[in-house]
């Protein structure tokens, strides 16, 4: 099996974020420099936050390449501080904001007794309450605009589970939800908001991932990857770039009338 990333489409793309402002969080690295280059290809202007200050330039430098503004901004998105600033920082530059990703996630794992508070908690502060606190403040410039599109992403381990995933499908059921409700209340407002619930996805988490599982399988991580791949009805593993354009569909003109969805892009694996 190849386990070689792909963040941006071999497909030719539309463009229709020209004049848009797009806030990615996570986008350093995986399905988050996969979306802030997905949007950047589509002409929107991209703000890209993330803790990881170097790569989180290469994915803003390597938007701008693509002839859009972009700017790496430091975020931690469990800080409300970091998230409150960088958002005024957004829209005293641009204006307005017209998308938000929340892509920021980690991931950590262990059987029952083993899960310490502290991971417990951190797992919920980074995959839940990073988003909850991202969405919250873009609102009430999307509000104020009566537009806006919100993509949150969960997991497919936020629709179904595994034995040793708690505090990590916790949070991902808990984006979900958080989704519903947010939508419901901006609904009135022209503002969408949805989650996307990507399968298992090349990138550095799911290399983590592997890695953690494999070790107390005593298998290898390749081995385990290829057995996940296989799990999956189509028989492999998604690419980014195949999670950014359900994510850029979502903020498109043509999912205006979708809101308080969890999109699974997983293969068809929950089903199955
Ligand atoms: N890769 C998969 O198989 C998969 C499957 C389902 C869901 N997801 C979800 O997709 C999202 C992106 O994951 P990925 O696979 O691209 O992972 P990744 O590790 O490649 O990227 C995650 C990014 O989030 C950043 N980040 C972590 N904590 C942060 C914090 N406190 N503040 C700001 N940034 C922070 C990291 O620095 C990193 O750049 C996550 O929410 C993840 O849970 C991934």
């Amino acid at each position: 099996m190849k386990l070689e990333p792909q963040l941006v489409s071999p497909f030719p793309v539309p463009t229709r974020f020209e004049g848009e402002v797009v806030i990615v969080t996570g986008a350093a690295s995986g399905i988050g420099k996969a979306c802030a280059l997905r949007f950047a290809q589509e002409g929107a202007s991209v703000a890209c936050l993330d803790v990881q200050d170097a790569a989180n330039e290469a994915t803003a430098h390597a938007c701008r390449v693509m002839g859009v503004g972009a700017r790496a901004l430091h975020c931690d998105v469990t800080n409300p501080d970091h998230v409150h600033e960088v958002t005024k920082q957004v829209i005293e530059e641009w204006g307005k904001v017209d998308v938000l990703v929340a892509a920021a996630g980690i991931y950590s794992g262990g059987w029952l007794e083993e899960v310490t508070l502290a991971q417990w908690q951190r797992a919920l502060q980074v995959n839940l309450t990073g988003v909850f606190l991202c969405v919250q403040a873009v609102t009430p410039v999307m509000r104020r605009r009566a537009r806006g599109s919100v993509i949150a992403l969960s997991s497919m381990a936020g629709k179904t589970s595994w034995a040793g995933t708690h505090e990590y499908s916790a949070a991902k059921s808990g984006v979900i939800g958080l989704v519903h409700s947010a939508a419901m209340e901006l609904a009135p407002h022209g503002v969408t908001v949805n989650a996307v619930c990507p399968g298992n996805t090349l990138t550095e988490l799911l290399l983590g991932v592997a890695q953690h599982v494999a070790a107390r399988e005593g298998i290898t991580p390749e081995a385990w990857l290829d057995r996940r791949a296989r799990e999956c009805p189509m028989r492999r593993l998604a690419q980014p770039w195949e999670i950014a354009g359900v994510v850029a569909f979502l903020a498109s003109p043509d999912a205006r009338f979708i809101t308080g969805q969890a999109i699974e892009v997983d293969g068809g694996f929950v089903m199955s």
